[in-house]
């Protein structure tokens, strides 16, 4: 051993022997391996900054200490009171280059890695003890991320968020060791980058007459001149772009910038409508797949932004196409007959392929949200899943990268608590302890595939979203969730830890001028979803009448779902709210014996959003033989729509006897659902 590794080696036996051992560090992401005790090293005026690395690496280390909480002169030769960065060849027990290690003793901190990221990862963890452990714990901590590709994508397109706003998320992003931010940059609610070969897509696709985004959805979608009166919006100009990669960068944050290609395109087709198939303004989405145009346009745009973003991945979105007016547009027509294309989804894979093709010749990657997988996948896309982990995994399983952002537990768009509590969100219902549920390994992922799995990203959709604090409380604490889970290993992670530490983080941020959701005043889910109900019905066999199916994607687990104790939350979407579209609802269970009873009803939701409605008619009645049945109630409800979510029982309340139950619903809303969660007989 050498010497000095001896001399840290008997101090922190020495440590070892006189302090107790900390069970828990409060940093998040909770780091990998960790052997601390509860004596800490605190810096003071006098603490010097001691680096060893190139000369550059030096310089931007330091200058980034330097707009920390910890001021340090630099002073090379300092062995006391010291932080001490070291850049080595290689880390003992880590393999990732952003891993590091730091050993803390009377003498100071240091920290070591193969990498300035990972220095300054070491850096964010001795941040984070000096804020919350009152100093740097004596002892030593291994760490290293568990996925290379840590994200979250901010929607700037449907609510224009400024630079300042996006710097800001940077920093906070950095200290949680994040390492991607994704700008949804273009969407039909604004284009939000300056193109100098397109000036109209600022011009007027940047703007809108209405400031929030769903007055302006639904009155008409009008986009105005920069300079009108009642013009709302705004776009990064290219040196606002310049500014933000850099500030990211210095962070060790690469920036990926996504352009929408062939759909959500109607601000760029109205700007430009000759690239559309019908040529007008205001009529499309999806960019014309036939014309040579459309190429043109989406080549010089991208070639544009790839100048001005270093990022390897260019994403370029590819989800939600209608693909609608393909089939009726002759340049597209032809393009099919000329490429043997058998269908629109084919088309779309032709434009993506295409596209591809173009940014690899530029050096860079395409990443493409998972419907790319539609008609054949581009040979070098990575893929965002989003509509499930379905799409990651089949990219995994023919050997592409994969970025999991599943909706369920990555879309931070959803209410994050008790939907009476909060502002308007698009719906769902994601809290904090949901989101750190997610292992985006599924057992099933064969060992020598997972490391096509690339990370994880939260997504943050801004429909709904009109401010700067709206948006951070959409984002806090919930990234912390998703910086844990793509750091820490997967059997270090515990909610109960986590949940301590991420309010320990909402302070933190508050302090700093953030405002995060206020943890500690979590309401929670639906109270009767928090624990199973038990009553005559549970566990009793349920029969659907024929032409009164669940909808397969809201079976929530089928024929026992409305007898199985188990009542749905906030979401529809949860797996125990149960969804019909056609035909109502008509069930039979048979209670196995006659028997005494004095309640029957069941929950309904109603969110007029996504379409679901109480129903107009409920009738509950009872029988003997499952033949002859007597109608115990007919209940009649005047279906109103309103903006909220509410939730009611249909139910009957008296004194009878009987083996069979039927409870009937009925919707007096053409196309729209049922949900009901949970048939009670008691
Ligand atoms: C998406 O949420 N449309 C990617």
């Amino acid at each position: 051993m050498k010497k000095s590794l001896l001399i840290v080696f008997m101090t922190l036996l020495i440590v070892a022997c006189t302090h107790t051992r900390k069970a828990e560090i409060n940093v998040i992401p909770r780091p990998v391996e960790y052997a601390l005790f509860d004596k800490v090293f605190k810096f003071d005026k006098n603490s010097k900054l001691s680096v060893e690395a190139p000369e550059e690496c030096k310089k931007r280390l330091a200058d980034y200490i330097a707009t920390t909480a910890l001021a340090l002169t630099i002073a090379d030769d300092a062995t006391e009171n010291t932080l001490h960065l070291k850049l080595i060849k290689s880390l003992e027990g880590v393999s990732s280059a952003e891993g590091y290690s730091i050993t803390t003793d009377k003498n100071g901190v240091s920290i070591a890695a193969t990498s300035e990221a990972g220095l300054f990862y070491g850096l964010q963890t001795v941040l984070q003890c000096i804020e919350n452990e009152g100093g740097v714990p004596f002892g030593s901590i291994t760490d290293e991320p568990r996925f290379a590709y840590r994200g979250m994508m901010l929607d700037v397109s449907r609510h224009f968020f400024d630079k300042e706003f996006v710097k800001k998320q940077i920093d906070a992003l950095a200290y949680y060791k994040m390492n991607r931010l994704h700008l949804h940059l273009t969407d039909a609610a604004g284009w939000r980058i300056e193109i100098k070969k397109y000036p109209r897509l600022t011009q007027l696709g940047a703007w809108r007459d209405r400031p929030i985004w769903k007055d302006w959805w639904n009155n008409g979608r009008l986009y105005v001149e920069e300079d009108a009166e009642n013009a709302h919006g705004g776009y990064f100009t290219q040196d606002d772009i310049r500014e933000i990669v850099a500030y990211a960068a210095e962070r060790h944050i690469t920036i990926i910038p996504e352009i929408e290609m062939p759909a959500h395109s109607e601000e760029a087709l109205t700007a430009y409508p000759e690239i559309s198939c019908t040529h007008e303004p205001y009529k499309q989405a999806d960019f014309c797949v036939g014309n040579e145009k459309t190429f043109e346009f989406l080549e010089n745009v991208l070639s544009e932004v790839i100048e001005l973003f270093p990022s390897e991945y260019i994403h370029i979105g590819g989800d939600e196409a209608t693909k609608t007016s393909w089939p009726s547009c002759p340049l597209c027509q032809k393009r099919m007959k000329k490429e043997g294309l058998k269908d629109v989804d084919e088309l779309q894979s032709y434009l993506i392929q295409r596209i591809e093709r173009f940014v690899n010749s530029k050096g860079r990657q395409i990443i493409g949200w998972d419907e790319i997988l539609d008609g054949g996948l581009a040979p070098n896309a990575t893929v965002m899943s989003w509509r499930g982990t379905e799409g990651g995994l089949e990219a995994i399983a023919s050997g592409h990268k994969a970025i999991m952002s599943p909706g369920t537990y990555c879309y931070f768009d959803q209410y994050q608590d008790a939907p009476q509590t909060q502002p308007e969100a698009i719906g769902g219902y994601l809290p904090l302890e949901k989101v750190y549920s997610y292992n985006p390994v599924p057992e099933e992922l064969e060992q020598d595939k997972a490391k096509l799995l690339y990370g994880i990203q939260a997504n943050l959709w801004a429909e709904y979203i009109p401010t700067p604090e709206h948006m951070e409380r959409m984002i806090y604490p919930r990234i912390l969730a998703i910086a844990e889970i793509g750091w820490s290993a997967q059997e270090t992670r515990e909610y109960e830890s986590f949940r301590n530490r991420a309010l320990t983080a909402v302070e933190h941020l508050k302090s700093k001028g953030y405002n995060p959701f206020n943890l500690a005043e979590e309401v929670g889910n639906r109270p009767s979803a928090k624990q199973d109900s038990q009553h005559l019905a549970k566990g009793k066999k349920a029969t659907y009448a024929e032409g009164s199916p669940f909808y397969d994607g809201y079976a929530a687990g089928g024929d026992t779902a409305l007898v199985d104790g188990k009542h749905g939350g906030w979401n529809n979407n949860d797996g125990v709210w149960q969804g019909f579209i056609k035909g109502g609802i008509d069930i039979v269970i048979d209670l196995e014996e006659k028997q005494q009873i004095s309640f029957v009803g069941a929950d309904f939701m109603q969110i007029c959003n996504p379409w679901i409605f109480m129903p107009c008619e409920v009738t509950i009645s009872a029988s003997d033989d499952n033949s002859n049945f007597k109608e115990l109630v007919k209940i009649e409800h005047k279906v109103v729509e309103d903006d909220s979510l509410s939730f009611k029982n249909f139910g009957w309340e008296g004194e009878t006897e009987a083996r069979y139950i039927r409870y009937e619903a009925k919707s007096d809303r053409k196309g729209g659902w049922l949900f009901t969660d949970e048939i009670v007989v008691k």
